[in-house]
């Protein structure tokens, strides 16, 4: 039950350097020992909404209730990575300050028990506490608690429901802000309870500016070409780039002066990126129309390991773009990539999987009918 109240248990050990408070080292080592090695995701996450980088409106809205409007109740909705957790926990900072904010904000995620009884008890009793509009030293505060539902589209619809009344009682003195990466997996009454704002995924400049800083921090000399794959095996989400970054950093040593390399080829390894060869192995093998050269590619293929949804992935964009091929071979081939890879979600075997792709592939690539 406690898990709940992490805000009362960090209160105290968050005031003054407060990094990494949700997942990495919360409320850990005293500002002293900072020694401990933080993930960059937690190192360089947003601290104020001035820094959360690309989600103009949400900004707008944010910054607009710093200067003293009314908070609406929230709805952040977006593809992972995106910066949905860290924007309200930076305006939770902004607006109640680094030693308040903890005590401010109740913020529950997936990991936490979350069902009917939770929402009726703890979000309940925690939305009916007073807040006052000073802070201890008795400079002005918001008047108002936040209650953070990360990752809400995991609830049940009952406990969504039970929200539904909470929210319209306590609304002037707590504000809810939902947090989903699926908008549609949240009931409509509590949609249209809430101000929605979309998360778009970063777009390339924003990326090259972030892992730039980033990399000028950390002493990383980015080759262009790895910038261009960080970009590319990103897809948006800048967790995801900022993670492959630092793992890439551990591929080589530092030189003397103390800074580390990052190659394209690093980026690539790193993030499972499956090399050109293969898919042309596997275009050739399908060309042969012999089922030997086709079963050789797959054991080939299976045992280096490749994570099979990466291929299935790359292998579509590889089919979208090839000229060779008519519109009629196009869509048999992406259409049972979309049928093998929703087995393979659903836990089918990877080895049947993709002798299913090539042997239709092989038929489609050769068949006269289709040609
Ligand atoms: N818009 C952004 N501005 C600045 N940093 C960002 C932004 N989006 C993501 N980041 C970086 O990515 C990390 C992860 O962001 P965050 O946890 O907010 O993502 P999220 O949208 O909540 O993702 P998920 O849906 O997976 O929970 C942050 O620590 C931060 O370093
Ligand atoms: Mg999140």
């Amino acid at each position: 039950m406690e898990a709940f109240l992490k805000t009362g248990k960090l209160g105290p050990k968050a005031v003054g350097d407060d990094r990494g408070t949700k997942k990495a080292g919360a409320g850990a080592a005293p500002q002293k020992r900072t020694t401990a090695p933080v993930p960059w995701v937690e190192k360089y996450r947003p601290r104020s909404v001035d820094d959360v980088a690309h989600q103009h409106e949400v900004v707008a809205v944010l910054k607009k209730s710093l200067s003293g409007h009314d908070l609406p109740n929230l709805l952040f909705y977006g593809p992972p990575g995106t910066g949905k957790t860290s924007t309200i926990l930076a305006a939770a900072r902004d607006l109640f300050g680094a030693d308040l904010y903890r005590s401010r904000i109740l913020e529950l995620n997936a990991s936490d028990e979350r069902g009917i009884a939770v929402v009726r008890q703890k979000v309940k009793t925690f939305a009916q506490t007073t807040a006052s509009g000073k802070r201890p030293d008795g400079r002005p505060c918001p008047p108002f608690k936040i209650v953070i539902l990360d990752e809400a589209d995991s609830m049940t619809r009952d406990a969504q429901s039970a929200l539904r009344r909470t929210m319209e009682k306590e609304g002037r003195s707590t504000k809810f802000c939902l947090i989903c990466n699926y908008v549609s997996r949240i009931i409509e009454p509590l949609t249209s309870r809430c101000a929605k704002f979309r998360f778009k995924p970063l777009d390339r400049s924003v990326l090259t500016e972030r892992l730039g800083s980033i990399a000028e921090k950390e002493k990383l000399q980015v080759e262009p070409a790895a910038m261009e794959a960080l970009l590319e095996t990103s897809e948006g989400d800048l967790r995801k780039a900022i993670t492959t970054l630092q793992s890439c950093t551990q591929l080589n040593p530092r030189d003397d002066d103390g800074f580390a390399q990052v190659t394209g080829e690093g980026v690539l390894e790193i993030s499972g990126v499956v090399p050109d060869r293969w898919l042309d192995a596997l275009m050739s093998a399908c060309r042969s129309n012999s089922f030997e050269k086709v079963q050789m590619f797959v054991d080939n293929f299976i045992c280096e390991g490749f994570a099979m949804t990466q291929l299935f992935s790359q292998l579509h964009n590889r089919i979208v773009r090839e000229d060779a091929l008519s519109d009629k071979q196009k869509s048999v081939i992406c259409e049972t990539l979309a049928v093998n890879e929703n087995r393979l979600l659903d836990g089918a075997n990877e080895y049947l999987q993709i002798m299913d792709l090539v042997t239709i592939m092989m038929g489609a690539l050769n068949g006269p009918e289709i040609a």
